[in-house]
Parts: structure tokens; C-alpha cells; sequence
């Protein structure tokens, strides 16, 4: 016998309000989490994106601090990304349809050898392996996820970077079209974020294209994004189309929009508060109660020695 999807016979905004208070819950709840994740399937069709989670693999469940995996539900269902909508449950919904392919990733500015990295091409050329890392967002949420990705040295050496390049700046794709929050001008588009050269170069910085096993969702920043552990998430710029080697600091969306707030560095410290909120601690989502942020998140050990003489108060 034929039966009804939830989708079928529930008025659209119901249906997603629904969706929304299943994502939500498993963002927030401790064990519930996962079926959280789960029964999202239930609930969705044709949901390409819930579907995600019931095959999601991870090599390990944990990182090597011995931190739980946040469950897929979470990590594919509370998401910044500006783009799209600042309703972290609703990005998911809103990025749905994102066109991540054909892609291409543009590399110059001071670099030998520029070149243009079709998307399919860049499995083949950077394999890429699980990386546990935690990300922690500066307004005080954190989740440990199983990424899919490579170094970006790996890239970076095959351009050919000149002596004179001190900095990367990247880019996310600007098409209003497709990510309706560029229409507001609120923020000046398109999303740049930078890193310093011997950052950039860190065996820790990867360039990700999947997580729990799979190639990113949209709302995640598909086809490939950021990430560089020990920084605050929004440094981890998504659905990146260009990467320049720059001689002066790159200027990024969020120096611009407060520089009083943000700056250039952005490494995860729980000595320097933003100036609205302490840093002290932070919400692991799936936990109860907060826990100790720790200094640059816990590769203190790997990535002390870049900062060596600077005032990490200063340089925020
Ligand atoms: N990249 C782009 N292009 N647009 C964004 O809004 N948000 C940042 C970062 N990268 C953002 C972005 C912020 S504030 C965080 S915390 C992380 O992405 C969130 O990544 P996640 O949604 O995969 O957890």
C-alpha cells in the first residue's frame, strides 16, 4: 500500500517548521542527538540532505583528545553560512538546490605557475584523507567532525608561490542569484578570508571537500572550503572559487563589517575575550553543560611556535 510522506500531506511551511524543530532538537540534546538525526529521514523527501547521515561513515569516533564525534545530524543541520539565510537551522533548507558543479578553483596573484583547479580533478591530484578536528566558533559553540580533505601546501606548492607572497587571501563564490544573502549589502560580498603564508602552509590547514565520508553538502560549503582547527570557524571560509598569494594582509569580510571585533588572526583563545562575550568556555553541541575552551583549541602543541613574540591580546 502506498504511503503518505509527511511532505505529501503537510502544508510546506509546517512541514518545514517540523523539519526545523527535529534539526534543532538534535543540535541541543545530548544522546537524543543522533535520532535526531535519524528521524529527520523520515520526515523529508526527497531529502537529499538528510539522507546524508543514515550512510555517513567515519574512520573514528573520536578525536585524539578523545572528544565523541558531534553527530551528522548536527554537523549537516546547524550551519552559518551568510549566503544563504543567518538562521542557522534554515541554512540546510536554503542552500538546497546550491550548484556546487561544474566548479572551478582559480589560483595566482604572486605564484609562478597560476592555475585553474577543475573540481573533478582535485580528488585525483590531492587524495584525500579523514582529519578529526574540533571547530569552534567564536560566539561560543563548538563540534568535533570527521573531514575529508587535504593540505593545502599540497596546492600551494604545485603554484609555485614568489618570495614576495607573505599571504592567501580566498574568496566564496558571489552569485546573488543562487545565495540570496548577498543581496543584502549589508555585509560587503563576497566572503574573504586570509591567512598568513606560513599558516597557510601548516600540515593542519586542509582544504576540505567532504565530511562523515561523503563529499560537503551545500550548507557545509561544497564543493571545498577551509579549515585551520585552531582558529575561530569563521575563518574556515566555504565554497571557495578563488585563491590569491598576496603581498599585504588580505582584508576579510568580517575586519570590514567590525573590526573592532575581528581581526586578522583570530586564533582560538580563551584569555581574549570578544567585547561582547567571554571566550572562556564554550557549548559542545550535543553536551549539557559548557566546557574549558582551550588555547588555540587544542593544537597549542602543533601551532605555538607561528606566534612566538606576538601579543596574541593585540593581535586578535
Ligand atoms: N564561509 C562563508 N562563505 N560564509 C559564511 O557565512 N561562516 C563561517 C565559516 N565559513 C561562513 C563561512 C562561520 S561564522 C563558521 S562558524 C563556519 O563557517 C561554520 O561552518 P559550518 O556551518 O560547516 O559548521
Amino acid at each position: 500500500m502506498y504511503k503518505f510522506k509527511s511532505s505529501e500531506i503537510t502544508p510546506e511551511h509546517i512541514y518545514f517548521s517540523r523539519r526545523r524543530f527535529v534539526v534543532g532538537a538534535g543540535a541541543l540534546t545530548g544522546s537524543l542527538l543522533f535520532l535526531g538525526g535519524c528521524k529527520q529521514s523520515e520526515l523529508t523527501s526527497p531529502g537529499e540532505s538528510i539522507n546524508f547521515c543514515e550512510t555517513a561513515v567515519a574512520q573514528n569516533a573520536m578525536d585524539e583528545l578523545g572528544d565523541a564525534l558531534t553527530p551528522c545530524g548536527s554537523v549537516i543541520g546547524y550551519n552559518n553560512f551568510y549566503e544563504f539565510t543567518t538562521d542557522k537551522e534554515e541554512v540546510l533548507f536554503r542552500a538546497r538546490e546550491f550548484r556546487s558543479s561544474p566548479w572551478e578553483v582559480k589560483v595566482g596573484g604572486l605564484v609562478n605557475k597560476p592555475a585553474t583547479f577543475d573540481m573533478d580533478d582535485i580528488p585525483k591530484k590531492f587524495p584525500v584523507e579523514e582529519r578529526i578536528y574540533r571547530m569552534r566558533c567564536v560566539e561560543g559553540w563548538s563540534m568535533v567532525i570527521p573531514w575529508l580533505g587535504f593540505s593545502l601546501s599540497k596546492l600551494l606548492k604545485e603554484v609555485e608561490p614568489t618570495s614576495r607572497a607573505k599571504y592567501v587571501r580566498f574568496e566564496t563564490l558571489y552569485d546573488p542569484k543562487q545565495m540570496p544573502g548577498q543581496k543584502d549589502d549589508y555585509f560587503g560580498w563576497p566572503y574573504v578570508e586570509g591567512l598568513r603564508i606560513d599558516e597557510a602552509m601548516h600540515d593542519l590547514t586542509i582544504l576540505a571537500t567532504g565530511l562523515y565520508g561523503k563529499p560537503l553538502p551545500p550548507q557545509c560549503g561544497a564543493p571545498i572550503r577551509l579549515m585551520a582547527p585552531w582558529k575561530y570557524g569563521f575563518k574556515n571560509i566555504k565554497s571557495i572559487v578563488k585563491i590569491d598569494l598576496v603581498e599585504e594582509m588580505p582584508v576579510s569580510l568580517w575586519m570590514k563589517s567590525a573590526p573592532h571585533e575581528y581581526g586578522f588572526y583570530a586564533n582560538v583563545n580563551p584569555q581574549v575575550d570578544h567585547p561582547r562575550w567571554s571566550q572562556v568556555s564554550e557549548r559542545r553541541i550535543g553536551e549539557l553543560s559548557r566546557r574549558r575552551t582551550l588555547l588555540f583549541n587544542g593544537y597549542e602543541k602543533e601551532v605555538a611556535n607561528l606566534y612566538e613574540g606576538l601579543d596574541l591580546a593585540k593581535n586578535y
